[in-house]
């Protein structure tokens, strides 16, 4: 059984063959940072242009490394939302033609149940239940995972996501797009505990909130404006500020590993590629005796393998979409 997947939903191009028992065959990610690093975000009427131009190099490159044709698919399976409404149409109308054209079944994923399922990408797969933090440039939320499909939302970002707070604040510090990587990497040269930033616990909630911090970080720079080309003290804000996001979401984390006593936890999307993240959870869930997950940085952000991996499960419970699929820019989990 062979499922290609197709994932079009924010500003990469990817297609991905995986196979009935995870494996990867073929996973090719079209990068537009190129195009939108200078305007320091996405735009999202570019980021579709590229797409159509992309869509076909990327499948027949995922198809030609997994040395298959279109014939030899088994099952289509495309993330139909959330994200960008532009982006999501060419890859849901993409799918849509080769489905109908070729008679290949197809599958239709919710982009944040892909995140989820990148955990199951890695030789060793998470046992249910699990806890599953989504902690992306669009998302930040947790989940209990009872089973395929069964997922309850514990708490969301209440403002920005994770990853628009890096990237916000990498703009704020001149620091280029997308964020997220370079603060991470920044953070290693300065001291975290330079600069006292906000940590919203929100007690008795299992919600996120980073617009105030985002903010603290903005009213430090313009304290800094005459040296904010001193690239120590950049590295400081960047190390107090990873310190801030990294302290919210390992905590959270550990207050619903005791509030639901479930012992397992996936990491996901862009920002659990984090190293500062991924060292202090490693850490709490061997205080703790918690088996984490957390896939290779490669899987974390967008990639359609974890679309493939999630339309594998649909496939085999007969959970297939119609070709009067529509993409959804809004769509809960
Ligand atoms: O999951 P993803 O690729 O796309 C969405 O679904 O949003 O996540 C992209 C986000 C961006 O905000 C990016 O800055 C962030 O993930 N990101 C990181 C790291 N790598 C990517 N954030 C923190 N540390 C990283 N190493
Ligand atoms: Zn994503």
């Amino acid at each position: 059984m062979h499922i290609l997947g197709i994932d079009s939903s924010c500003d990469d191009t990817s297609a991905s063959v995986v196979d009935e028992s995870y494996t990867i065959i073929s996973n090719i990610v079209s990068s537009q940072t190129e195009i939108h690093k200078k305007y320091g975000g996405i735009v999202p009427e570019l980021a579709s242009r590229k797409h159509i131009e992309m869509i076909w190099p990327v499948v027949d490159e995922a198809l030609s490394k997994a040395c298959l044709k279109l014939d030899d698919i088994t099952a289509l399976s495309v993330c139909y939302g959330p994200g960008l409404i532009g982006s999501l149409l060419i890859g849901c109308g993409f799918a849509k033609a080769i489905a109908y054209a070729k008679g290949i079944p197809l599958i239709a994923v919710n982009h944040l149940e892909g995140h989820i399922f990148s955990a199951f990408l890695d030789n060793n797969k998470p046992e249910f239940p699990f806890l599953a933090l989504i902690a992306s440039g669009g998302h930040t939320s947790l989940y209990v995972v009872e089973g395929f499909g069964m997922y309850s939302e514990l708490g969301r970002t209440r403002d920005d996501a994770a990853g628009e707070a890096y990237d916000k604040v990498a703009k704020l510090l001149g620091l280029g797009y997308p964020g997220g990587p370079i603060i991470d990497k920044l953070a290693h040269e300065g001291n975290a505990r330079t600069f006292d930033f906000p940590r919203a616990y929100l007690p008795e909630s299992f919600d996120f909130s980073f617009s105030g911090l985002k903010n603290a970080v903005r009213l430090e720079v313009s304290k800094h404006s005459k040296d904010i080309s001193n690239r120590a003290i950049i590295a400081d804000i960047a190390a107090s500020f990873q310190s801030a996001v990294v302290d919210v979401l390992v905590r959270k984390v550990e207050w619903a590993i005791v509030k639901k006593d479930i012992k397992r936890v996936v990491l996901s999307g862009g920002v659990s590629a984090n190293n500062g993240l991924r060292k202090k959870m490693s850490e709490m869930a061997g205080e703790r005796g918690i088996e984490l997950f957390m896939p290779s940085i490669a899987l974390c952000t967008d990639n359609a393998a974890m679309i493939a991996a999630a339309g594998l499960h649909h496939f085999k419970s007969g959970n297939l979409a119609s070709l009067d699929l529509n993409p959804k820019a809004y769509l809960p989990l």
